[in-house]
């Protein structure tokens, strides 16, 4: 088989990519590990940068999403029992959409197959050949037998732990890594949201988050050391641990139920460079992992996308290599602020085992800044609705 570009990964990334290329009449094949009802039944993040919202619609896969998804203009903070509002709207003229992960996996895929993309699932032992050549060209098995797609390009979008990434040769990767020593546990749960916006809060017993997909959908999460299990927690002892971790009034108001889902997700910041190995290019968690913090996961798998897509569409289009030749630059550049920003909001958030009274004090001396200084909020804001790409 041959094709212009061959996608590695059926994720957010790869299926985003491969339907942005077909819009500009250049074709790709999607290769994906698992089955696709396994990748569309990940549940992930939930909040949508603006400019990944219009670079959703730009490749025609909005229109569910603008309807169903939720506009955010601001979100709470609390240190304990005091909390204070970051107005979007006000402070950047920008909102965020409300919209999961995992509907847009599902509208990615619609789309595909309404413009007849190929996405081949269940695809095993996918390697990259000659990347570094000038024939590069991916095998993989399915069903026992073993197929070649030939393509001018590799797109590796296969996730932290992908192929795409280990193909480029150890001494020519270096990786940047900070593992942070708890883990989010998090559950669904078919309840009324506690607050109409999010609210992020640092208490003494630890972090937690109140999150939503839908009005009828809640979605919480509290920190927990990383030594325990989704099992060792009832919902019961998830809701009193959450209820003592948030503001009063929202505690009061906290409706309960059984959860639909509960997992725990160590965090961890994690970059690979170069993004870049002659004709494969990385893309979103291939290449990077935020802590979810900054909801910036799947914003910057976007903001690649969006990179590496202009790239290719002025290879094809007006051939011109620019755009393709500064991906990797471009990318990064845009990566690492929102490692230090997914950074930044996770050690002002949480409670680290080894804190000093000073590490507290300092912590609480931050939230009491942002409460008090619009140029603080500012700079809180115009990170979380996201940077320009
Ligand atoms: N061959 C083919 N596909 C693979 C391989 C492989 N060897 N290894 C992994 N994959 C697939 C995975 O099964 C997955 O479906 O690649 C896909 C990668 O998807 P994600 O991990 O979701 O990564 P990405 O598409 O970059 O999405 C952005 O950012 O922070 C996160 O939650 C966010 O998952 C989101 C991500
Ligand atoms: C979520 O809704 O799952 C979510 C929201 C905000 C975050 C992380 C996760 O920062």
């Amino acid at each position: 088989m041959r094709t212009q570009v061959c996608i590695v990964g059926g994720g957010p990334s790869g299926l985003l990519l491969s339907q942005l290329l077909d819009r500009a009449g250049i074709d790709s094949v999607v290769l994906e590990r698992r089955s696709r009802e396994h990748v569309l039944s990940r549940i992930r993040a939930g909040v949508l940068e603006w400019g990944s919202v219009e670079l959703l619609q730009a490749a025609g896969v909005g229109e569910r999403m603008q309807r169903e998804g939720y506009v955010h203009e601001g979100v709470t903070l609390a240190g304990g029992a005091d909390s204070f509002r970051i107005d979007f709207r006000d402070l950047t003229g920008k909102a965020v959409m409300v919209y999961g992960q995992t509907e847009v996996t599902h509208d990615l895929y619609a789309a595909r197959d309404a413009a007849g993309g190929i996405v081949i699932d269940r695809a095993e032992d996918v390697a990259i050949h000659d990347a570094d050549g000038t024939s590069p060209h991916v095998t993989f098995t399915k069903g026992g037998r073993t197929s070649r797609v030939d393509c001018d390009f590799v797109a590796g979008c296969d996730g932290y732990h992908g192929v795409s990434r280990q193909t480029i040769p150890r001494d020519r990767r270096q990786v940047f890594e900070k593992v942070y020593p708890f883990g989010w546990l998090g559950i669904l749960s078919e309840t009324p949201p506690v607050s109409d916006e999010l609210i992020y809060a640092a208490s003494d017993r630890g972090f937690a988050l109140c999150s939503m997909r839908r009005k009828d959908l809640s979605r919480y999460y509290i920190q927990v050391p990383l030594s325990d299990r989704p099992e060792d927690w009832s919902d019961a002892a998830f809701w009193d641990e959450l209820r003592r971790r948030i503001p009063p009034d929202a505690a009061a108001r906290l409706v309960t139920g059984p959860s639909i889902e509960k997992s725990i997700a160590p965090l961890r910041s994690f970059v690979s460079e170069p993004m870049r190995w002659g004709r494969l290019f990385l893309v979103g968690d291939a290449a990077h992992i935020v802590p979810p913090t900054g909801a910036k996961g799947l914003n910057l798998a976007f903001s690649d996308v969006h990179y590496l897509y202009q790239g290719l569409r002025a290879h094809y289009h007006d051939h011109d290599d620019t755009a393709l030749d500064q991906y990797a630059s471009k990318a990064l550049a845009r990566v690492w602020k929102a490692e230090r920003f997914s950074w930044s909001m996770t050690m002002l958030l949480h409670r680290f085992p080894d804190q000093s009274p000073f590490d507290r004090r300092v912590q609480a001396a931050e939230l009491d800044y942002l409460a008090s200084s619009r140029a603080a909020r500012t700079s809180l804001a115009e990170n979380y609705v996201g940077l320009p790409f």
